[in-house]
This record gives structure tokens, C-alpha cells and sequence, in this order.
């Protein structure tokens, strides 16, 4: 049996230094490395004589033999969860559910047993944060009743799985992963170590008896899923729970799928009693719109199979400060950053004395590069204070040469449009042909993009506001 030793283990990155060092190498972080026992004969990793692996053995199946249909997908009846999952929750999978501290995890999955409960077998709230009175509460106040719902509060793992396996039930919540632990792991509860032990455990109970799990994970506030990270390629899917905590919208998106694609987004907002669907995001998204204002354009951005329309903010002001600040939200930096590089070259427009701030409204985030002429717009529009007209759309991508090229899902993209009543869409001139419900302008480039939207003035060097 290998000798137990003593390393220092990342709680953020997993990994893993004979020596405490006051910086991790591998993400950068102070402060995160823990002490943590390894070897020593830890159960289920790989410490176990070869004869139990053969006792234990289940023997390789022909691939013929196998029924793909036993992969059968259960709806859960929350629609945007399914949807984002592609249907459902697979029996026998393991799930992982990330996301801030309060954004609203607990009462989303709260929701999903009891609605899963209503309508398939038995499901399990191992509740490890909060007492079960507190889960009671919860689901009270959601006014759900809660029929077949079993509420776990046990945080040893093997008190979990002995439920899980008493109970069988179809769906099982842990809520969260960081706060169960393996009381015969040597390391520190929450630490990386326990976090990997005890999903790894669960995840062979998933299979074992056939029931879908569900992890909570909590993420850090600059994006990583803290301790879950490790995770990613030990569960199935992972599923990110994103929003300010206070407003706005709640997303739910699929970061890895093995059942099908990611991709798709849910929206959700958060009320006295408890998430509500969102089935018109773009109208949402669109509500508070100044329309005369400078500085803003809309886009349509394509979120898995579905297009919404969303307000992008720009701003840009005189800087006081040798490198001006650039700073995006809901949007990619770097990509802010090339952009404006490329307006500065293509348009001879000067950014260098200006911040320059971008804001996706509503605090959905861009991905995907259609979104690009609107983002240029929003910026050209607060430059030169001029407001784009209300009733244009602009989607494209820009090429670092000021070109307009096509993008994916652009008949989605103008439908989604026209059914909000815009009447006019910019787009790359390769597409003008396209049959669409609003009123095509064609534009090669950026410079004849930026002038379609009401944009055009002297192309000249513009001095700092
Ligand atoms: P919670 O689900 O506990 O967040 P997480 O598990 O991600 O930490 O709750 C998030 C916030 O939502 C919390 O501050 C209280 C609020 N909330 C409501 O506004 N309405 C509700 O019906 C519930 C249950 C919570
Ligand atoms: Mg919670």
C-alpha cells in the first residue's frame, strides 16, 4: 500500500506542490493552497488489491449488445432546466450546477424536485447548507407541496449514499458538493481533495442505482467554479446559473453536455415566490430602452437555438489617465479592445485619449462575434453623440480589415427582429438576398455599416470630448 504524504493542494485549480508556497503556479491565486494527505491506502482511489477489482468486475459488452435507448431522458417539468438539458435529466447521470453565491441555485433545484417528484418517483434534497426546517420553509414559501420529496441533512457522504441507496430515488439533489465530506479522507472539508472524493463516489451511486444526481457547486465571484472546476470532466454536464443577484435576469446555460449539445440558454427571473420563466427575453431585454439616446444599438445575438435581441450600451469619454480604461460587461475585452483597434485603422477614428466602457443590458453576455457591428455602433454612436434610429438592427462580424462577414442563424436573427417591430437590419451585403420580414440594407463594411445606421460624419481624427 503506498506510503500516506503530506502535499499542498489548490482549493481553486487542483494543483498540487510538495511545498507551501504562498501563490499558486497553476491559476495564480494567493493564498489557496491547503495541506492535504495523499496515498495511504484513501478508498476507491485505486488503493484497493487487485483481487476486489476482480470480485467487483463487470465484465465488457459487446457494443451491439447495448441499447441506446436506455439512455432515456426525463423530463423534470421546469421547461428552460429541460431545455437547457435538451429534454431532461438522464437516469443515471451526474450533473453539476454552478453558480455565485446567492443567485438563486438552492431555490431553482428546490423547484425542480418538487415538480421532478410530482411527476416520476421519489427524489432526494440532501440539503448540507441549510437545515431541513429551512428547506421546508423554502418550499412553503414557493408554495410547493412537496410529495415524494425526501429531505436529506446529513453531510457525510456515506450517510447521503446510505439514503440512496434505502430511498432508490429517481433524482438526487446535494446542495452543495463543497459542504458534504468523506469522513475517511484525511483532507479538510471543502477542500479540493473531499470535493473530488465525494463527487467521484456519487457519481458511481448515480450509475449504480440508476438515478440522476444533481451537484450544487458554488463559483467565485470572477467566474471559476472554485473546488467544482475539478469536477468538470469527472460529471456529465455542467450547467452555469448566472445574474446579478438583486436584478435582472437569471441564465442558465450548459458549459458540457454528454447528452446533447450546449448552447441553449434559459432564462429566469427571480420573485417573492420563486423563478419564473421568461419566454420573451428579448422583450425583457429591450423594456427599459431610451430610445433618442447616443451611445446605444441593438443586436441579435444567437443563443443556442434561439435569437435574441439585446440592447448593447457604449461610452466613451475624455480620459484623464495615460492608458485609458476598457472595460466591457456582458461582452469580451479582448474583443472590445481589436475592435476599437480596428475602427481606429479602417475609420481613422482615435480612441487613445478616450475610457471606453461597453455594457451588455441586461445582463446577458455576448459570445459569438454577430453582435460586433452593433458593438462598433454603440461606441461610434457615443464618440460622435449621435443616436442610431429606433427602428435598425445591425449583426455581423467585423473582420480586422473593416469587413462585414456573414454570420450563423441570420434568418433566426431578423425574424426575432421584425417580431419586435423593427422595421430596417444592416447586415454583411454577402447575405442581401436573404428573404426577410424587415427591410434589408446590404453593407460590405463597417464604414458603410456605421453610415447606414446615421452614423456617417467626417471620417477625420476626432479630438478627445
Ligand atoms: P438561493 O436560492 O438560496 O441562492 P443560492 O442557493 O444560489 O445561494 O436564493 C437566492 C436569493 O433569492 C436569496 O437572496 C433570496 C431570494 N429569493 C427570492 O427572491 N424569492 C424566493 O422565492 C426565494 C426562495 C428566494
Ligand atoms: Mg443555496
Amino acid at each position: 500500500m503506498a506510503k500516506a504524504k503530506t502535499i499542498y493542494e489548490c482549493s481553486t485549480c487542483g494543483e498540487q506542490v510538495p511545498k507551501w508556497v504562498g501563490r499558486c503556479g497553476g491559476c495564480g491565486n494567493w493564498n489557496t493552497l491547503v495541506e492535504s494527505v495523499i496515498g495511504g491506502g484513501a478508498p476507491g482511489l485505486g488503493a484497493a488489491p487487485v483481487e476486489k477489482h476482480v470480485a467487483n468486475h463487470r465484465p465488457a459488452v459487446p457494443l451491439a449488445e447495448l441499447d441506446e435507448r436506455a439512455c432515456v431522458l426525463f423530463p423534470t417539468g421546469v421547461v428552460e432546466f429541460d431545455r437547457v438539458l435538451g429534454g431532461g435529466l438522464v437516469a443515471g447521470s451526474i450533473t453539476l450546477v454552478g453558480g455565485e453565491p446567492g443567485v438563486g441555485k438552492s431555490t431553482l433545484l428546490t423547484q425542480v424536485t418538487a415538480s421532478w417528484a410530482a411527476q416520476h418517483s421519489s427524489a432526494l434534497l440532501v440539503s448540507a447548507e441549510e437545515s431541513p426546517q429551512q428547506v421546508s420553509g423554502r418550499f412553503a414559501r414557493l408554495g410547493l407541496a412537496g410529495n415524494g420529496v425526501h429531505v436529506g441533512g446529513d453531510c457525510n457522504i456515506n450517510g447521503v449514499l446510505a439514503d440512496i441507496a434505502e430511498l432508490r430515488p429517481g433524482l438526487a439533489i446535494i446542495d452543495s458538493i463543497q459542504t458534504v465530506f468523506d469522513p475517511d479522507s484525511s483532507s479538510a472539508p471543502g477542500s479540493v481533495a473531499q470535493v473530488r472524493q465525494c463527487a467521484h463516489r456519487l457519481a458511481i451511486a448515480a450509475r449504480e442505482y440508476n438515478c440522476a444526481v444533481v451537484l450544487v457547486g458554488h463559483v467565485t465571484k470572477d467566474g471559476s467554479l472554485a473546488g467544482p472546476r475539478v469536477l468538470e470532466h469527472l460529471v456529465d454536464s455542467v450547467l452555469s446559473f448566472d445574474g446579478e443577484r438583486e436584478v435582472g435576469l437569471r441564465v442558465l446555460r450548459a458549459l458540457k453536455h454528454r447528452f446533447g449539445a450546449t448552447g441553449e440558454l434559459g432564462v429566469f427571473e427571480m420573485t417573492g415566490s420563486g423563478l419564473v420563466t421568461v419566454d420573451d427575453p428579448s422583450g425583457r431585454m429591450l423594456g427599459d430602452r431610451q430610445t433618442d439616446a447616443a451611445g446605444s444599438a441593438v443586436a441579435v445575438t444567437i443563443e443556442g437555438r434561439r435569437a435574441v435581441v439585446l440592447e448593447v450600451q457604449g461610452l466613451l469619454i475624455g480620459s484623464e489617465i495615460p492608458n485609458p480604461r476598457r472595460s466591457a460587461t456582458g461582452f469580451d475585452q479582448k474583443r472590445m479592445a481589436m475592435l476599437l483597434a480596428v475602427m481606429q485603422k479602417q475609420l481613422g477614428l482615435s480612441f487613445a485619449k478616450h475610457d471606453a466602457y461597453l455594457s451588455v443590458v441586461g445582463g446577458l453576455k455576448i459570445g459569438e462575434p454577430g453582435s460586433d457591428v452593433a458593438v462598433c455602433a454603440a461606441l461610434t454612436s457615443s464618440l460622435r453623440d449621435i443616436a442610431i434610429p429606433d427602428d435598425i438592427i445591425a449583426i455581423g462580424e467585423v473582420g480586422l480589415a473593416g469587413e462585414l462577414r456573414s454570420v450563423a442563424g441570420l434568418e433566426l436573427r431578423l425574424a426575432e427582429a421584425a417580431r419586435l417591430g423593427f422595421r430596417r437590419a444592416v447586415i454583411p451585403a454577402t447575405d442581401q438576398d436573404i428573404d426577410a420580414p424587415l427591410e434589408i440594407i446590404g453593407a460590405p463594411n463597417l464604414f458603410l455599416a456605421l453610415a447606414q445606421l446615421g452614423l456617417r460624419q467626417s471620417t477625420q481624427v476626432q479630438s478627445a470630448a
